[in-house]
């Protein structure tokens, strides 16, 4: 292994936009910290490579992303009980050769831009999230440990989420059910985790999910408003916000798994905000 500098990356495909180099390089001179972090794409069968390769070349951490989160739980000796309950994770700590720990911040990623940043209370609220996949599995918990009165997962493929509920009902109330079986009520927090902004695209939601107290958030960003962030303000929604603050704060907790120390996350998101 070499002595230089501590390196780090997000391995992902595609990862060319990843705001994550910038994110830590911020966190390292915030903190006086000496590291390089980069951008590095990776073939999807090449993934456990890639790994063993960047931890002899200097490699001491790894945020991993798409399409990567469920082999690097597979890949990693050890995982923290979030990563295990998620089955999914997003930080790779390197001890050694072939000894791999992983942890999943995005969940405490989600809970602290809502009830820090947007100083969201999330007790005894309706809270409704659209989507099942991945990402939605690594957010359950933390959510359900803020005390909402319910969480409700809709999604496109009505099973996925049947499945979601059962897998986290020892958690809290929780239910699943497709898009199609949204009724009438109304809930006080909605968060889109579909991958459907990626492609400009919005799941197929009733408006009158919405009231005028509704906080909607969105996991995704983007430079504009998201499909499902214009949807949330055409049916009157005044609190819409998207996931730069999430990406931030997950960020920041890897970095205090990696480095022993928390950054401030508020400059950072300002100046992701502004770039
Ligand atoms: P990720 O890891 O980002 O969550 P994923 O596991 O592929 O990715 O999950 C994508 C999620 O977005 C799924 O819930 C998917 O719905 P299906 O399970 O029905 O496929 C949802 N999704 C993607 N595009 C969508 C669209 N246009 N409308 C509704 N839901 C969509």
């Amino acid at each position: 292994m070499s002595d230089e500098i501590d390196r780090y990356a997000v391995f992902g495909n595609p990862v060319e936009h990843s705001k994550s180099p910038f994110i830590h390089t911020c966190f390292a001179e915030q903190t006086g910290q000496q590291l390089i972090y980069t951008a590095e794409l990776v073939e999807p069968e090449d993934f456990e490579n890639a790994v063993a390769n960047f931890a002899n070349n200097g490699g001491r951490g790894i945020n991993i992303t798409v399409p990567f989160k469920q082999a690097a739980w597979q890949l990693a000796g050890e995982c923290s009980e979030r990563a295990q309950r998620a089955g999914a994770v997003n930080t790779l700590v390197i001890n050694g050769k072939d000894d791999y720990y992983g942890d999943n911040t995005d969940g405490v990623g989600l809970t602290r831009d809502l009830t820090i940043n947007h100083k969201l209370q999330l007790q005894h609220k309706q809270i409704l999230i659209v989507g099942a996949g991945g990402a939605v599995r690594g957010v359950i918990e933390p959510l359900l440990t803020e005390g909402p009165a319910s969480l409700t997962i809709a999604n496109r493929t009505k099973e996925k989420a049947l499945q979601l509920a059962r897998d986290f009902a020892d958690l809290g109330n929780i239910r699943g059910c497709g898009l199609d079986e949204l009724g009438s009520d109304r809930y006080d927090v909605i968060i889109n985790g579909t991958s459907a902004s990626l492609s400009g695209d919005l799941p197929s939601l009733p408006g009158t999910l919405i009231h005028q107290h509704t906080f909607c958030y969105d996991m995704m960003y983007a430079t504009e408003a998201t499909p499902f962030m214009r949807w949330a303000r055409e049916h009157g929604a005044e609190k819409v916000e998207d996931g730069k603050g999430m990406l931030v704060e997950q960020a920041a907790e890897s970095f205090r798994i990696w480095r022993g120390c928390k950054p401030e996350t508020a400059p950072v998101i300002e100046a992701l905000r502004n770039r």
